[in-house]
């Protein structure tokens, strides 16, 4: 499954921002990649506040983008070529610009409108202070105080994300029809799925009780029963009513939940045969280059999956995360999955970082189950941590003091070495790429053999082709220390993959090298490398 940020992908329209357009002259090079299908972050119409994770309007194109025409020329288009499309939905909050949060400001108190989202009066003298101590995850109290109709200062809205991102209230039977009428609306146009964002915050206690001491919590479950507004078990009901919509269709349909929790049992709980299909691992997201850590990542995955009876699903970066070249060429450290140490590159070496990532690559596609590949990963990108602070877009940045957000993993993509903007379009980029990039271009490295995308493709290809690769499982192999070591068994063939993360070369498996992603010398692996040995 490979990620298209379609912002960032390819601009068909030279106006900066990538678009369908883009997306659909270059779908000969995802086929030609090796991909089964795409998944697209938000393309709905937005003010971008949130990188389109505050969404307008549920049924129609961003302009910036596209059209509904063009949307529906790009999945047939993906089709012929075999490739199925996932969009991405966002059912936790909308976009204060969205027609059903304008109407619940002009309605005001106590009004069916405002019952769509969490509106309540505040606390203290005058109702000035928030209605209770919940955070948002992107800084700041999780409410904001709205004007009423008359003008004076009035109720408060609940926005677990940004103020421009007003949470809706899923118990309410009017939201719950709108979301499954959205799905029909995309299945109808050949939508093979979707990714759900925020899939495990959608309910909230009624009552709105305060946090206490886990206020500061974000993302994760706390441990604790009952969250007010994580993993609530009301939650199932809305994924009940959605599978039914999926499966009311004769072509399979698919979800994939954002959830993040840590515990293997609630998580199960969202895969079951009648809800999700599937759900991220981001377990592989947080370690940076270290053998236990990455080993425990794994089996935390595999376990997870073996416990719902579900595919394994594995991540190293997405739009979220810093990629996965530049927290593998820093020093090894135990960094927050929030928080300013997870954009610290102190110590960065960006070869280091691409070597160990073309490691990275046959470590993560020599793995049971689905992998999700960012793109540019194929291309060896690093995070770019020098945007101006001007340009930068991210509510991480703009408010959590000392975070340098998001924008630098959703820097456009170079696919020539020379032209404005590395032919990402005719014209600039809206967020600046590193010079250094041109090096990296898809026209440079399809040339070259030894690039990080022709391993990829060679990678894809082994994986698509070779029997052992579709086992569901691994076994562990006695390995040296610090070396990562595991047999993938098919019917008729079996493959060792053995990734070095020590310090000095450890000799190959005994076999042929199917593929390696650094040369072997004398039967030794290098350090900081992979290799796929079939037996
Ligand atoms: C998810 C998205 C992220 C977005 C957030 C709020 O975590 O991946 O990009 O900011 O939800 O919608």
């Amino acid at each position: 499954m490979y990620q298209v940020y379609l912002r960032s992908f390819a601009d068909g329209d030279g106006d900066g921002t990538g678009d369908l357009t883009g997306l659909r002259s270059r779908l000969p090079y995802l086929a030609d990649l090796g991909v089964d299908a795409l998944w697209l972050n938000p393309w709905y119409p937005s003010p971008l506040r949130d990188g389109g994770y505050d969404v307008a309007d549920y049924r129609a194109i961003h302009p910036l983008f596209g059209t509904l025409e063009q949307a529906e020329a790009l999945l047939e288009e993906a089709a012929t070529l075999g490739i199925r499309v996932v969009a991405d939905i966002v059912p936790n909050h909308t976009s204060s610009e969205h027609a059903w949060f304008q109407a619940a400001l002009a309605a005001g108190r106590g009004s069916a409108e405002r019952d769509r989202y969490w509106f309540r009066d505040g606390r203290g003298p005058g109702g000035s202070d928030p209605p209770n101590d919940w955070r948002s995850i992107f800084g700041g109290p999780a409410w904001t105080r709205v004007r009423e109709p008359d003008g004076t200062l009035g109720q408060w809205y609940l926005h677990l994300f940004d103020a421009t991102q007003p949470d809706l209230n899923w118990s309410n039977p009017e939201v719950v029809a709108e979301f499954a009428d959205v799905l029909r609306f995309w299945f109808d146009r050949g939508v093979a799925g979707f990714r759900i964002d925020v899939a495990h915050g959608l309910a909230k206690d009624p009552s709105l009780p305060d946090l206490g001491e886990d206020s500061e919590s974000l993302m994760e479950a706390p441990d604790r029963p009952r969250h007010p507004h994580w993993d609530r078990d009301e939650v199932h009901e809305v994924y009940r009513g959605w599978r039914a919509v999926a499966d009311s269709y004769d072509q399979p349909r698919m979800f994939v939940g954002e959830v993040w929790l840590d515990d293997p049992a609630r998580l199960a709980l969202y895969l079951r045969p009648d809800e999700l299909h599937s759900s991220f691992a981001f377990e592989l997201t947080d370690p940076d280059w270290d053998a236990a850590g990455l080993r425990a990542a794994i089996e935390s995955g595999l376990a997870s999956a073996r416990e719902a009876g579900a595919p394994p699903t594995w991540t190293l970066s997405n739009h979220d995360i810093p990629r996965h070249v530049s927290r593998y060429g820093r020093p090894a450290g135990v960094r927050e999955r929030f928080g300013p140490s997870k954009y610290d590159f102190t110590g960065l070496d960006v070869e280091l970082g691409r070597r160990r990532s073309r490691a990275a690559a046959l470590l993560l596609l020599g793995l049971p189950g689905t992998a999700y590949l960012y793109q540019g990963e194929e291309l060896g990108l690093e995070e770019v941590t020098d945007i101006p602070d001007a340009l930068r877009e991210d509510p991480v940045f703009l408010n959590r003091p000392g975070e340098l957000g998001r924008d630098g993993c959703r820097v456009p993509l170079p696919w020539t070495p020379d032209g404005p903007s590395f032919g990402f379009g005719s014209n600039g980029a809206w967020l600046p790429q590193p010079a250094s990039w041109a090096a990296l271009a898809v026209s440079v490295q399809s040339e070259d053999p030894e690039s990080m995308l022709a391993l990829y493709r060679a990678a894809l290809r082994l994986r698509r082709t070779t029997a052992a690769f579709r086992s569901p499982d691994l076994a562990w192999l006695d390995a040296p220390v610090d070396v990562l070591r595991w047999r993938r068994s098919g019917q008729d063939s079996e493959v060792d993959v053995v990734v070095n993360l020590s310090t000095d070369p450890v000799p190959l498996p005994v076999g042929a090298v199917l593929l390696a992603s650094a040369d072997p010398v004398g039967g030794m692996l290098p350090a900081d490398a992979a290799a796929w040995v079939s037996r």
